[in-house]
């Protein structure tokens, strides 16, 4: 890796996420990355004395190249920030590439959105950029991307907003689906340990066999329909009920925000 690379929010969650595995993953050194927080500690990165963690953004720009932007939106920009002409890599939801533009014309800019899948190294992170993205940045981008999970490079920052809603809600939905189903494990008199384990075995057990072929989901369906048992019961009534108008709905709802909270200043 040539450069220092630099992490603005360096110590948050998704900021640390990408720090931690860019150095567990032996993909930079700990004397290339230097990290900008606010309250000035970083207890995180004890393994890791090497880590530079610098007072402002002024310092940042001088010791490091490319830079990660992962702070909050509404604590964008921060003070002195003027990145010139480097590459900029954003984690900010709701800060379109317009925005990033105007405040650094000379910067090259990717928009990635990560999601709850980074701290695990199962994150998946689409990102965008303009066209005219040098082969060196759009290498860089991918390898920095590769150590929290698996990339992707859309071509509009529509479709990023779309994934925004749906990837970036990480384990919103499947919560609010193991909610419910605790919920009424409660309700049909269930102890509590049981169904805590129960709901767990569902979303976070079983779903597993997920990974890798989502399009194996209308199989894992059909088949498990075809057995005309007790969950066949259960997901005929779920549809019955709406189950997926409801998350049609969501994301409907979902991506209306991210492209709303995308073009507004
Ligand atoms: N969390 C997710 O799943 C996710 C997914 C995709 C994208 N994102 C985006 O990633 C960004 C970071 O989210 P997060 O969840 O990691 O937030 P977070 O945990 O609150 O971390 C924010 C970081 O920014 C630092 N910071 C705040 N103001 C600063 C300033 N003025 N100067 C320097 N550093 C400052 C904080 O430092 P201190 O701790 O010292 O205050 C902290 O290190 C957000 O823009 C979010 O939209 C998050």
């Amino acid at each position: 890796m040539t450069g220092r690379i630099g992490i603005l929010g360096g110590t948050g969650w998704l900021g640390q996420a990408l720090g931690l595995a860019l150095l567990r993953g032996g993909i930079v050194a700990p004397g290339d990355l230097v990290i900008l927080n606010r309250s000035g500690a970083a207890p995180g990165y004890a393994d890791f004395p090497g880590v530079t963690l610098v007072r402002d953004m002024a310092a940042l720009q001088a010791q490091a190249g490319p830079l990660v932007l992962s702070v909050r939106p509404e604590d964008f920009p921060v003070p002195g920030f003027a990145p010139g002409a480097r590459l900029l890599i954003s984690f900010m939801a709701a800060i379109p590439m317009g925005r990033l533009q105007a405040l650094a014309p000379d910067a090259r800019i990717v928009r990635a959105m990560p999601n709850g899948g980074a701290s695990t190294g199962r994150s998946y992170s689409p990102w965008f950029a303009g066209g005219d993205l040098p082969a060196g940045d759009i290498a860089l981008t991918r390898r920095l991307l590769a150590a929290i999970g698996t990339e992707d490079r859309v071509d509009s920052e529509d479709h990023l907003d779309i994934l925004s809603a749906l990837s970036g809600s990480g384990p919103g939905y499947p919560a609010l689906m193991a909610q419910a189903m605790h919920a009424k494990a409660l309700a049909l008199g269930l102890p509590p340990a049981i169904a805590e384990r129960a709901v767990e075995a569902v979303v976070a057990g079983s779903a597993a066999g997920l990974a890798g072929g989502v399009p194996g989901a209308g199989e894992i369906v059909a088949a498990l329909k075809s057995y005309r048992g007790i969950t066949a019961a259960g997901l005929d009534a779920a549809e019955a009920a709406g189950f997926s108008r409801a998350l049609d709905a969501a994301l409907d709802a979902a991506v209306a925000t991210a492209r709303r909270l995308g073009r507004e200043d």
